[in-house]
């Protein structure tokens, strides 16, 4: 059986985007459990200022009260200074942000894409010279809110720019859910073709409701890891009509009806949803949802 590799980033996408402010206690303690239902990878926070994403604040309070050796985390940096933080609160993995226009930076994280992307590279350097893993996001692969469609062989030249600079991962981030899955076909079929599907991995929000389909379509072309979010929650405050995430327990239905190896239990799964309801103050789930459960009442 096939494994793929879920990366669960509720913790991050999701509760970044939420009214509530959950505690550091409380998402350390969200962590631990969708843990516990086997996901490997969790993007625990984001080291931001808390001027610009209140609500993940007290980043380093999440990663102090985690088992590092529990799972893959991973942490979002901005900035050498978001790097120095992650790294001061003692994490092993961060992912830098680099969008792939030029507005969508300065609205994300007030740099134009030449500083960022030297600021990424910069990151990922140092981060290799402290032993610290870095990945790279690339961020409004397929259509930027603000400059319309993303031509390919700019994604395809960051990509490379980020692998240049040391990143042993890039996620590639539709990160408004405008993606169909031609266009998703038509990408990562030259992604992977020029860097291989082993080092990509994808990132899909279901605005559209096409997430899970265009997940299918990265699955077709080779991608053998995927971003997802507990309960559907998600968005980028800076990136307008953002909404959720690929849900993880729809990603993780797909996967194991499709007869993938994932390791998670979608019960157990089940049990965050509505853990993460409590924590959110609002419904939360994907659309696979009342199937599960059904199934797990009748059984
Ligand atoms: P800025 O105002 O240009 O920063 O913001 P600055 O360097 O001028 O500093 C301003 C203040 O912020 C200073 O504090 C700094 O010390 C502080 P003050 O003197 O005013 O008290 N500061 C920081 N504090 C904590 N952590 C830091 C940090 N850096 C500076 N790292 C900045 C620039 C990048 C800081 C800001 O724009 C920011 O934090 N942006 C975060 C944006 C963000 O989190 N976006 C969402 C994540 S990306 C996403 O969701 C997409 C993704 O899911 C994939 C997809 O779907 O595409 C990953
Ligand atoms: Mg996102």
């Amino acid at each position: 059986m096939e494994t793929v590799v879920v990366n669960e980033v509720g913790p991050r996408d999701g509760l970044q985007n939420e009214s509530a402010q959950v505690t550091p206690g409380d998402r350390a303690e969200l962590i631990r459990r969708l843990v516990a239902t086997g996901i490997p990878a969790v993007e625990v926070a984001s080291f931001v200022s808390p001027k610009a994403v209140p609500k993940m604040a007290g980043a380093d309070e999440v990663v102090a009260a985690l088992d590092l050796d529990a799972a893959d985390f991973s942490a979002l940096v901005p900035n050498m200074k978001g790097y120095e933080m992650a790294r001061a609160a003692g994490a092993r993995a961060v992912a830098v942000v680099l969008s792939a226009t030029d507005t969508m930076n300065r609205k994300n994280i007030n740099m134009d894409l030449t500083t960022t992307l030297r600021v990424c590279s910069e990151i990922l350097e140092q981060a290799r010279r402290d032993g610290i893993s870095g990945r790279a996001y690339v961020s409004v692969a397929v259509t930027c809110p603000f400059e319309g469609r993303v031509p390919e062989f700019r994604v395809l030249d960051l990509t490379r720019r980020m692998f240049a600079a040391g990143a042993f991962e890039v996620t590639i981030a539709d990160t408004i859910g405008a993606a169909n899955p031609s266009q998703v076909k038509e990408l990562f079929t030259a992604l992977v073709e020029e860097f291989g599907a082993r080092r990509l991995a994808a990132h899909f929000h279901d605005t559209r409701a096409l997430a899970l389909a265009n997940a299918w379509q990265a699955l077709e072309c080779g991608i053998r890891k995927f971003d997802s979010s507990i309960g559907g929650l998600g968005g980028c405050p800076f990136a307008p009509g953002a909404a959720g995430n690929l849900a993880t327990e729809d990603l993780v239905s797909l996967l194991h009806q499709a007869g993938f190896h994932t390791g998670i239990d979608l019960e157990a799964l089940l049990e965050v949803v509505t853990h993460v309801r409590s924590l959110v103050g609002h419904d939360v789930g994907g659309r696979t949802l009342p199937w599960l459960r059904s199934r797990h009442a009748a059984a």
